[in-house]
C-alpha cells in the first residue's frame, strides 16, 4: 500500500471507532432529543435520568458528552462508574465517590479550590442510601454533581436495585444538588428498575432508539470531513 494511503487508513480508524465510544463533540451526531432530556434532568434539582436501549446504540457515546454540551453552565463534576456483576451497593457509591473526591483535588475540573471543599470521608465499606445522600449533600455545596453509572443492566441482585431507587428518592427529597444517570441495555425502564414508580416524578425517562437514516449519514459526513 502506498505511504500516503496507509496514512489515511490509519486516521480513517482512529476517526470512525464502532469498537469505542465516542468522546469528541465533533465527531458526535444527532441524538438532540435525548441530550436535550439529560440537559433538562441535570438543570432541574431533585430530577435524575435514566438512559436505555438496546446494546449498541450510543448510550456511553451520548454519556460522554455530557461535559461537552454543559461546557458553558455552572461547574459540573462528572463521575463516571462502570458496573460490574459483582458490584455492591457500597462498591458501586465507593467507585462514584472516590471519583468525585479526586476532582476536589484538581480545582479546574470544578471545584472552586482544594480548601473549599468539605472533608468528608464516608466509611467506603458501609455505605447506605442515607449516607451516600450526605456526602453529595456536601460535595455538592462546591460544585453541581453528575453521577452516571453505566452498564446499570449487569446489576443483578435486587437489594442493590432497590437502594438505588431509594438513593434517588432520598436526593430528590432532599433537593441534592446532584444528578444521577443510570445507564442500561434494555427495551424498558422496568427491566433496569422494577422499583421506578416509587421514583416516577423524580426520573426522566430516556429512551435511546437507533439511529435514524439521517444521524447515521451525518456520522459519516462529520467523519470524512475530518479526513485530510
Ligand atoms: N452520536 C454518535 N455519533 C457518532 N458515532 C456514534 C454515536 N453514537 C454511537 N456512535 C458509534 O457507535 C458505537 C457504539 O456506541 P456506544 O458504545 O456509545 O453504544 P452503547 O449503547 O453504549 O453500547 P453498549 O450497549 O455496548 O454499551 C461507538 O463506537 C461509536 O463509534
Ligand atoms: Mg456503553
Amino acid at each position: 500500500m502506498p505511504p500516503d494511503l496507509q496514512a489515511l487508513s490509519f486516521q480513517t480508524g482512529s476517526i470512525f471507532t464502532p469498537g469505542a465510544p465516542i468522546n469528541e463533540k465533533d465527531l458526535f451526531a444527532g441524538r438532540s432529543e435525548q441530550v436535550e432530556k439529560i440537559i433538562d434532568a441535570v438543570s432541574q434539582r431533585g430530577c435524575h435520568a435514566i438512559l436505555y436501549g438496546e446494546r449498541g446504540v450510543g448510550k456511553t457515546s451520548l454519556s460522554n458528552m455530557i461535559s461537552a454540551f454543559l461546557a458553558n453552565r455552572l461547574s459540573f463534576v462528572i463521575s463516571r462508574t462502570n458496573c460490574d456483576i459483582s458490584d455492591s451497593y457500597s462498591s458501586l457509591w465507593a467507585k462514584a465517590l472516590k471519583d468525585i473526591e479526586a476532582s476536589k483535588r484538581q480545582p479546574q475540573l470544578g471545584f472552586p479550590s482544594r480548601q473549599a471543599v468539605p472533608l468528608t470521608a464516608p466509611a467506603y465499606e458501609a455505605l447506605t442510601p442515607d449516607s451516600v445522600r450526605r456526602a453529595l449533600q456536601d460535595l455538592s455545596t462546591m460544585a453541581s454533581l453528575i453521577v452516571i453509572f453505566d452498564e446499570f443492566d449487569r446489576i443483578k441482585n435486587t437489594e442493590v436495585i432497590t437502594a438505588m431507587a431509594d438513593t434517588i428518592k432520598a436526593l430528590s427529597d432532599n433537593s441534592v444538588n446532584a444528578t444521577i444517570l443510570l445507564i442500561g441495555v434494555a427495551d424498558s425502564v422496568n427491566e433496569l428498575i422494577r422499583e421506578h414508580q416509587s421514583i416516577e416524578r423524580a426520573l426522566v425517562q430516556i429512551p435511546m432508539p437507533r439511529m435514524s437514516d439521517h444521524e447515521i449519514r451525518t456520522i459519516i459526513d462529520k467523519g470524512l470531513a475530518r479526513l485530510t
